[in-house]
């Protein structure tokens, strides 16, 4: 603990999910007190978020308002407050089409403009934004850098990068120093049961056939939960206001090379079934995180090996404890 954590408010939007439940853990370590905020939304069961709150729930510098943040009184929940980690957003890049999209942008772009606009209002010191690699699409030039013009290919990268520019303009127009993180497919334990190590761990842990997308052959450059959530609170203090970075873990690999290491690591063979391409989806990611090493630090530590070791550990105890709903 120093002198700067001491008494320094934390707001965790997201608070119960998969990575912001991790990152209020990490700021309560750091001795920062965590005020959280979820609204519990119904994407996937809210019993993994509450598991997911268990240390948080015990520890005493951490307090959770269930709210939504498209109505709740932005007022009250910003009091006192110095910096926001704003995690809390609808993901999952594939379900953003047709009827799903109207949550996509309640809870992407005007759950931002809300919390901006008051942040704006508060003396906030600092916002940082928990963005995304899907911003880029299926980038020209990889590994994509921060300047690339972005083009999203799903809905859910339109509305990520609305609210990235949210951030950009109330920096410009009225001081708030915002920082934007483009975070390149987060993995490691608590995933979001529709990500893709979730479901292949899950899986060949139950010798369930595995739904494969295309012909596996896309790749990701898969980044360490503990390695997002580094760079995360990095930003807070050395992220350069009005900016974004890249966030990728130097891991790129297809999903075909993903499933031969989880068959390797849990000692199972896979059981495979190729299926269509999923629109929205892109080929390939891969990170330039030389702005993001130069001004945060970040310099990622998990290869992907030992961080799948880690979520298959995690995934065991679930199974073992009829924690996973059957799907
Ligand atoms: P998550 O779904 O586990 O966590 C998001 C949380 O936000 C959920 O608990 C949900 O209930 C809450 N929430 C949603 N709308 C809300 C609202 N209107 N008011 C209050 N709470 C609300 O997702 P995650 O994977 O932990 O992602 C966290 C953030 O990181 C998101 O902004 C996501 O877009 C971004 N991101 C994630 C990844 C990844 O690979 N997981 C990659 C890039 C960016
Ligand atoms: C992930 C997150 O889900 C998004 O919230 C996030 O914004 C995005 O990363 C990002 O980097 O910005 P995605 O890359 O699609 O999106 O991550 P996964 O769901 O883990 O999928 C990885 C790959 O596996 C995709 O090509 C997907 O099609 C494939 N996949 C996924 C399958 O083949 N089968 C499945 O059952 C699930």
């Amino acid at each position: 603990m120093t002198s700067r954590t001491v008494g320094t408010v934390c707001l965790v939007t997201g608070a119960a999910g998969f990575i912001g439940s991790q990152l209020a853990e990490a700021l309560l370590d750091r001795g920062y007190r965590v005020r959280g905020v979820d609204a519990f939304v119904a994407f996937y069961p809210r019993a993994q978020k509450e598991a997911n709150l268990v240390a948080l729930r015990a520890h005493p510098a951490f307090t959770l308002i269930e709210a939504d943040l498209c109505t709740a009184d932005m007022e009250c929940m910003l009091n006192g407050v110095d910096v926001v980690f704003h995690l809390a957003a609808q993901a999952g890049v594939r379900t953003s089409w047709g009827a799903g999209f109207a949550a996509y942008v309640a809870n992407n772009i005007l759950a931002t403009q809300r919390l901006l606009e008051q942040a704006s209002k508060s003396g906030v010191r600092r916002v940082v934004y928990a963005s995304s690699s899907s911003v880029y699409g299926n980038a020209a030039d990889l590994p994509a850098r921060e300047d690339s013009l972005p083009a999203p290919i799903s809905p859910y990268g339109v509305t990520k990068l609305a609210a990235e520019q949210l951030c950009r303009l109330y920096t410009t127009e009225y001081g708030l120093p915002t920082v934007a993180l483009r975070y390149f497919t987060v993995y490691g334990p608590r995933q979001r049961p529709d990500m893709a190590f979730h479901r292949f761990i899950r899986a060949v842990l139950r010798g369930e056939t595995i739904s494969i997308y295309g012909d596996g052959e896309q790749s990701r450059d898969f980044t360490y939960v503990a390695d997002t959530v580094a760079a995360t609170i990095a930003a807070m203090d050395h992220g350069c206001p009005g900016a974004c970075y890249n966030i990728g873990g130097g891991s790129q690999i297809t999903v075909n090379a993903v499933l031969d290491t989880v068959g390797r690591l849990t000692g199972k063979r896979p059981r495979l079934d190729y299926r269509q391409h999923q629109p929205g989806d892109a080929a390939h990611t891969a990170a330039d995180t030389r702005a993001a090493a130069r001004d945060l630090g970040f310099a990622p530590r998990w290869q992907l090996a030992d961080g799948l070791r880690e979520e298959i550990r995690w995934m065991e105890a679930r199974v073992a404890g009829n924690a996973e709903p059957s799907v």
